[in-house]
């Protein structure tokens, strides 16, 4: 059955979700307060790289199943079920999360309800956030309406967002567990495709709810610090933390997923939320319980500093005056999300340090540039080699993994290369002559450092 659904946000995870809410046969309105990227989606572009999403989006709005708007009085006309999937970013200074936009659409559409609905939460936010915006729904209701609020995370991964929306390992919905309305039916009305498919729905209470969505990306960045802890341990032992992770990944209690050592973690989930996490905590009194959280975060940035280290060792102990060609700006593949790249912040740091850095990514570039407009940008790996000292790749995409060391080799000043994601063969480009070090690694020699033409990298 065909549901009447708005999608307030149009970002990652508001855009991806109406695009596949219709692609699930429902009518949909996504709602936004910038008109500029409303623009954009009536038009079928997606203000964002995110693969496969386009063909979604096209489809719906064609069939008509898919509109957008920026009037909360359109959509409360429009819709019965209401999703909220509107950014929660870290507050300025602060650990805790800025619910300034969640908070924004419970003011002003709940007063504009007419009829029975439902308020489905999709954002990320404290536990907590949903008992208190449901005390504050039930004061702003009009008289006669009858409205509920449950909370179902969402947990896709940008790079694979309709993948995981349309066809996740499970749906989570936390109801009031004084008062659950009928929440949970329309819930597998909504998703009754994914039910169909065997997708297992855990129905909880409100708290739980809140509290699954960040214990996942709690638990992720756990699992990714706790790698490249052993990567710290490795370096000094002499061992290979690959190898480690391969072989303890064997162990299906551990699992080899989520244990890629390098320069660690970034983008707009994992280091927000987990500093958010702490902070609610610590409003709760449970601030002992996490305390290993801000180990997992300090690891995390460490690797960002071990990272600008080995370029500084590198290039003989100076970066002033090297050229460094950086690989990546993106916080992972298939992604042109730069918020909080370990890649640019490392690129800024070098730079910072008096060196001339050339940086290139297939996707982030437009994203890069406005965020850190002092660095250099080129139109391709190559392009970037250019006359360098040192070959940085920092973010994981085919396309570098693919990179023809030979060809590279002509280019440079040095063939030295920086693997911050251990995603290259590094036998393949020590046998082409490369110097290679991954993280948590022991470098590999290969020949000689310096090209014939190129001379010493420092003057
Ligand atoms: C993350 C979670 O994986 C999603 O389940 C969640 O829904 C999402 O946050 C969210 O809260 O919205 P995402 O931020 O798209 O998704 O990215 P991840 O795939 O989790 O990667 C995060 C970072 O960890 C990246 O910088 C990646 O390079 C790094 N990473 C990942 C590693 O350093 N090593 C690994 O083994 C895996």
């Amino acid at each position: 059955m065909s549901c009447r659904i708005a999608v307030f946000g149009t970002g990652y995870l508001g855009a991806t979700h109406a695009a596949c809410m219709a692609e699930l046969g429902h009518e949909v309105l996504g709602v936004d307060v910038d008109v500029s990227k409303l623009a954009k989606l009536e038009a079928g572009e997606v203000p964002f790289y995110e693969p496969g999403l386009e063909e979604v989006l096209k489809r719906n709005l064609e069939s008509g199943r898919l509109r957008f708007t920026s009037s909360y009085r359109e959509a409360a006309d429009f819709a019965d079920i209401h999703f909220i999937g509107v950014g929660t970013p870290q507050r300025k200074g602060e650990y805790a999360a800025d619910l300034t936009y969640v908070d924004s659409v419970i003011e002003q559409l709940v007063p504009l309800l007419t009829r029975s609905t439902t308020i489905f939460g999709k954002s990320t936010v404290p536990v907590g956030t949903a008992q208190r915006l449901g005390a504050r729904m039930r004061q702003l209701v009009p008289a006669g309406v009858d409205v509920d609020l449950a909370w179902n995370p969402e947990f896709l991964r940008e790079g694979f967002a309709v993948q995981d929306t349309l066809h996740p390992d499970r749906l989570v919905l936390g109801v009031d567990s004084v008062d659950p309305g009928n929440a949970e039916d329309i819930a597998r009305l909504v998703y009754s495709d994914l039910l169909d498919e065997g997708i297992p729905l855990l129905v909880t209470d409100l708290a739980t709810a809140e509290l699954v969505k960040t214990a996942a990306n709690a638990f992720l960045a756990t699992k990714i610090s706790f790698i490249n802890a052993m990567a710290e341990v490795c370096e000094v032992a002499g061992a290979d933390v690959s190898v480690l992770a391969d072989a303890i990944g064997h162990d299906v209690r551990i699992g080899r997923r989520f244990l890629n050592a390098g320069i660690g973690f970034g983008g707009g989930c994992l280091p927000k939320d987990i500093r958010a996490f702490m902070a609610r905590a610590g409003e709760l009194g449970a601030d002992e319980a996490l305390t290993f959280l801000r180990e997992v975060d300090n690891i995390n940035m460490r690797r960002r500093t071990r990272m600008v280290e080995l370029t500084r060792e590198a290039v003989g102990g100076s970066l002033l005056g090297s050229r460094i060609a950086i690989l990546g700006a993106a916080f992972k593949p298939d992604s042109d999300d730069v918020r909080d790249s370990p890649a640019l912040n490392i690129a800024g740091q070098i730079q910072l340090q008096g060196a001339s850095v050339n940086v290139f990514d297939p996707k982030a570039m437009d994203n890069s540039r406005a965020i850190f407009p002092t660095l250099n940008y080129a139109s391709s790996s190559l392009e970037a080699c250019e006359g360098a000292d040192v070959v940085m790749v920092l973010t994981e995409w085919r396309e570098f993994k693919d990179l023809d060391p030979v060809e590279i080799g002509i280019v440079v000043r040095n063939r030295t290369i920086l693997d911050g994601r251990n995603c290259l063969d590094g036998s393949r480009w020590a046998n082409a002559g490369w110097r290679y070090r991954g993280l948590g690694r022991r470098p590999i020699e290969g020949g000689r450092d310096d090209h014939a033409e190129g001379g010493s990298a420092r003057a």
